[in-house]
């Protein structure tokens, strides 16, 4: 077939190939070769399929431990998306109601989608496998979850996310080092009977406290409530898909995790052993953190409320 006989269409991709090939002095001749070599493209290398489920490596052989691993695995998964919607809102500039909407809705349907399958936690695994097989996992936790705390402080201002008895005094500090120690999870990691970090703590500051501190700096003025505040157009619509976040992200989700812990471990005190010891009832339920996003968007008496009646209702249904 002679060019005058190729269609329009290729012709003229051919001509646009060798303008972006020229422009970096690259050879469109030897990248025509290399298509010639190079094999079709397959589903299972794209998604890297054989890599992914290679991924889950039980430390015992107790068949749920797998459901545990690939689980948190999901969630990991999903707090990387939102990381990632919550990103394109704080770089935005100027953001307006339309793009934050449509980045937040994807943003809620992730913690719809965490929350309704956290079921697989709470209902998908025998007890008395976990409880066997989260023993050999000690001190590791969840609570290590660097995500989750990079997207507490992508949502709001720091403050918001300190300890609720020293929320008021810290109001205006600016030292990340004292605003860091005195963030509400410092104190979820706290020996039970000492009151010392616990090595769960201590060994997440290690890995992850200096990039926590350079992102509560990073996110100084660009936090989605910052973005909220800066946003022109931004409506009732607007504001109410934020306390749909805040609900999501600082109740819903905290409650069908709760919901797993008192499965597993409520009850027999030596359990709560499997935690590394933790004072677990006293800082899960969301009542007792009061960690709230937006409290702009909050009446007193909604956040005086915050988790409560919810809980009794969520984890516990009509049995209290
Ligand atoms: C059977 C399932 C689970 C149980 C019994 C459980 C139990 C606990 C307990 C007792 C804590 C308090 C800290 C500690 O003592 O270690 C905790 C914290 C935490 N866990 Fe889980 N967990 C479960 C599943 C998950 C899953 C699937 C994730 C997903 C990543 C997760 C993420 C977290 C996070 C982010 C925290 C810290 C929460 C906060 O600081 O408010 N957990 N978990």
């Amino acid at each position: 077939m002679s060019p005058a006989h190729y269609p329009k269409d290729v012709i003229e991709k051919i001509e646009l190939l060798q303008e972006k090939f020229k422009a970096s002095g690259q050879d469109l001749s030897s990248y025509l070769e290399g298509l010639l070599y190079a094999d079709y493209m397959t589903y299972w290398d794209y998604i890297n399929l054989d890599i992914l489920l290679s991924l889950q490596q039980p430390r015992t052989s107790f068949k749920d431990e797998k459901i545990f691993i690939i689980y948190h695995q999901i969630t990991e998964l999903y707090f990387n998306l939102i990381i990632w919607e919550l990103e394109q809102i704080a770089d935005k500039k100027p953001i307006d109601a339309k793009f934050f909407k449509e980045r937040l809705d994807r943003v809620i349907m992730y913690f719809d989608q965490l929350i309704s399958s956290f079921a697989v936690m709470w209902k998908g695994m025998e007890r008395e496998q976990f409880l066997k097989f989260r023993m050999s996992l000690l001190p590791s936790s969840g609570f290590q979850s660097a995500q989750y705390r990079v997207i507490e402080l992508q949502s709001t201002d720091v403050h918001q996310l300190i300890h609720i008895d020293k929320r008021e005094d810290l109001m205006g500090e600016r030292d990340p080092d004292v605003i860091f120690d005195n963030l509400y999870w410092q104190h979820g990691a706290k020996e039970l009977a000492t009151g010392e970090k616990t090595l769960t703590l201590k060994s997440f500051e290690k890995k992850y406290s200096k990039d926590l501190k350079e992102l509560i700096e990073v996110y100084h003025n660009k936090n989605i409530w910052r973005k909220y505040l800066e946003c022109l157009d931004k409506d009732e619509e607007l504001k109410q898909m934020l306390r749909s976040l805040d609900l999501k992200a600082n109740v819903f989700w905290p409650l069908a995790h709760y919901k797993s812990a008192v499965r597993y471990l409520q009850r027999d005190p030596v359990d709560i052993a499997a935690t590394g010891g933790t004072n677990w009832q006293k800082y899960l339920p969301p009542r007792f953190q009061k960690v709230i996003f937006f409290p702009e968007l909050w009446s007193q008496k909604e956040m005086d409320e915050w988790g409560k009646g919810w809980v009794v209702k969520e984890v516990f249904g009509n049995e209290e």
